[in-house]
């Protein structure tokens, strides 16, 4: 079944949070590391085959891409440079960039950070250290398992198994997942409906 696409305006591009302008709309970010399929899953989720620039280099996107979405309710989605690949953090927080690091303390407005691992991947130490640091500040998270086509149904659910395993070794329950894939389109309801879900208990801040 083909899904109705949604209005998307294309707000800005800023090197730095501060740049950002204050939005009283909930908000969405989408991070991991770079080549992870970040810009494609906007795009799948928008139904936008252009809205994020995709592309097969890591490190394509640089800077914080604010999207508004012109639905009802509205909300924002906020496409994040990768982790992992050139800009990496010299303190000892973990090797993301100093940019994801300030956008994610700083977005009053932020519901929930879509976290994607590469399905085909057992967990890396930066996405252990990404996951824990989210914790630790208490933002709310939904990991997004990309890639999901390269797999075969009992390799997929290996992957799942193996690496629910690997979290609940440190963390008290799973936290919710989501498994996608933007070749087949797989996953878009699930995060549609996620994000709705989260849409109604956005409360605009009282000034
Ligand atoms: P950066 O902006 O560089 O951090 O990358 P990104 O996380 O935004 O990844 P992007 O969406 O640009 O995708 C990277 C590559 O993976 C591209 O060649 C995509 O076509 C491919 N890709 C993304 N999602 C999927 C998927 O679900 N399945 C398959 N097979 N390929 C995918
Ligand atoms: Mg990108």
């Amino acid at each position: 079944m083909e899904e109705k696409s949604l209005q998307v305006h294309y707000i800005g591009s800023y090197k730095d949070v501060k740049q950002c302008p204050e939005i009283e709309l909930p908000e969405y970010c989408f991070i991991g590391r770079s080549n992870v399929g970040k810009s494609s899953i906007i795009n799948l989720v928008t139904g936008q085959r252009e809205i994020a620039r995709t592309s097969r280099k890591p490190g394509k996107t640089q800077s914080i891409n604010l999207f508004k979405v012109e639905e009802n309710p509205e909300w924002i989605i906020a496409d994040l440079p990768g982790y992992g690949y050139a800009q990496v953090s010299k303190s000892t927080r973990g090797q993301w960039s100093l940019l994801i690091d300030k956008y994610l303390m700083a977005r009053e407005n932020l519901m929930c950070a879509f976290l994607l691992l590469d399905i085909r991947h057992p967990r890396m130490e930066n996405d252990r250290e990404f996951m824990n640091f989210l914790g630790s500040k208490k933002i709310p998270f939904c990991i997004l398992f990309t890639k999901s086509d390269k797999l075969k149904p009992v390799e997929l659910t290996t992957m799942l198994n193996n690496y629910q395993q690997e979290v609940l070794k440190e963390w008290e329950e799973l936290p919710p997942f989501i498994v996608t894939s933007s070749v087949n389109q797989s996953g878009r309801e699930e995060i549609l409906n996620y994000i709705q879900r989260l849409n109604k208990l956005f409360v605009k801040q009282v000034l």
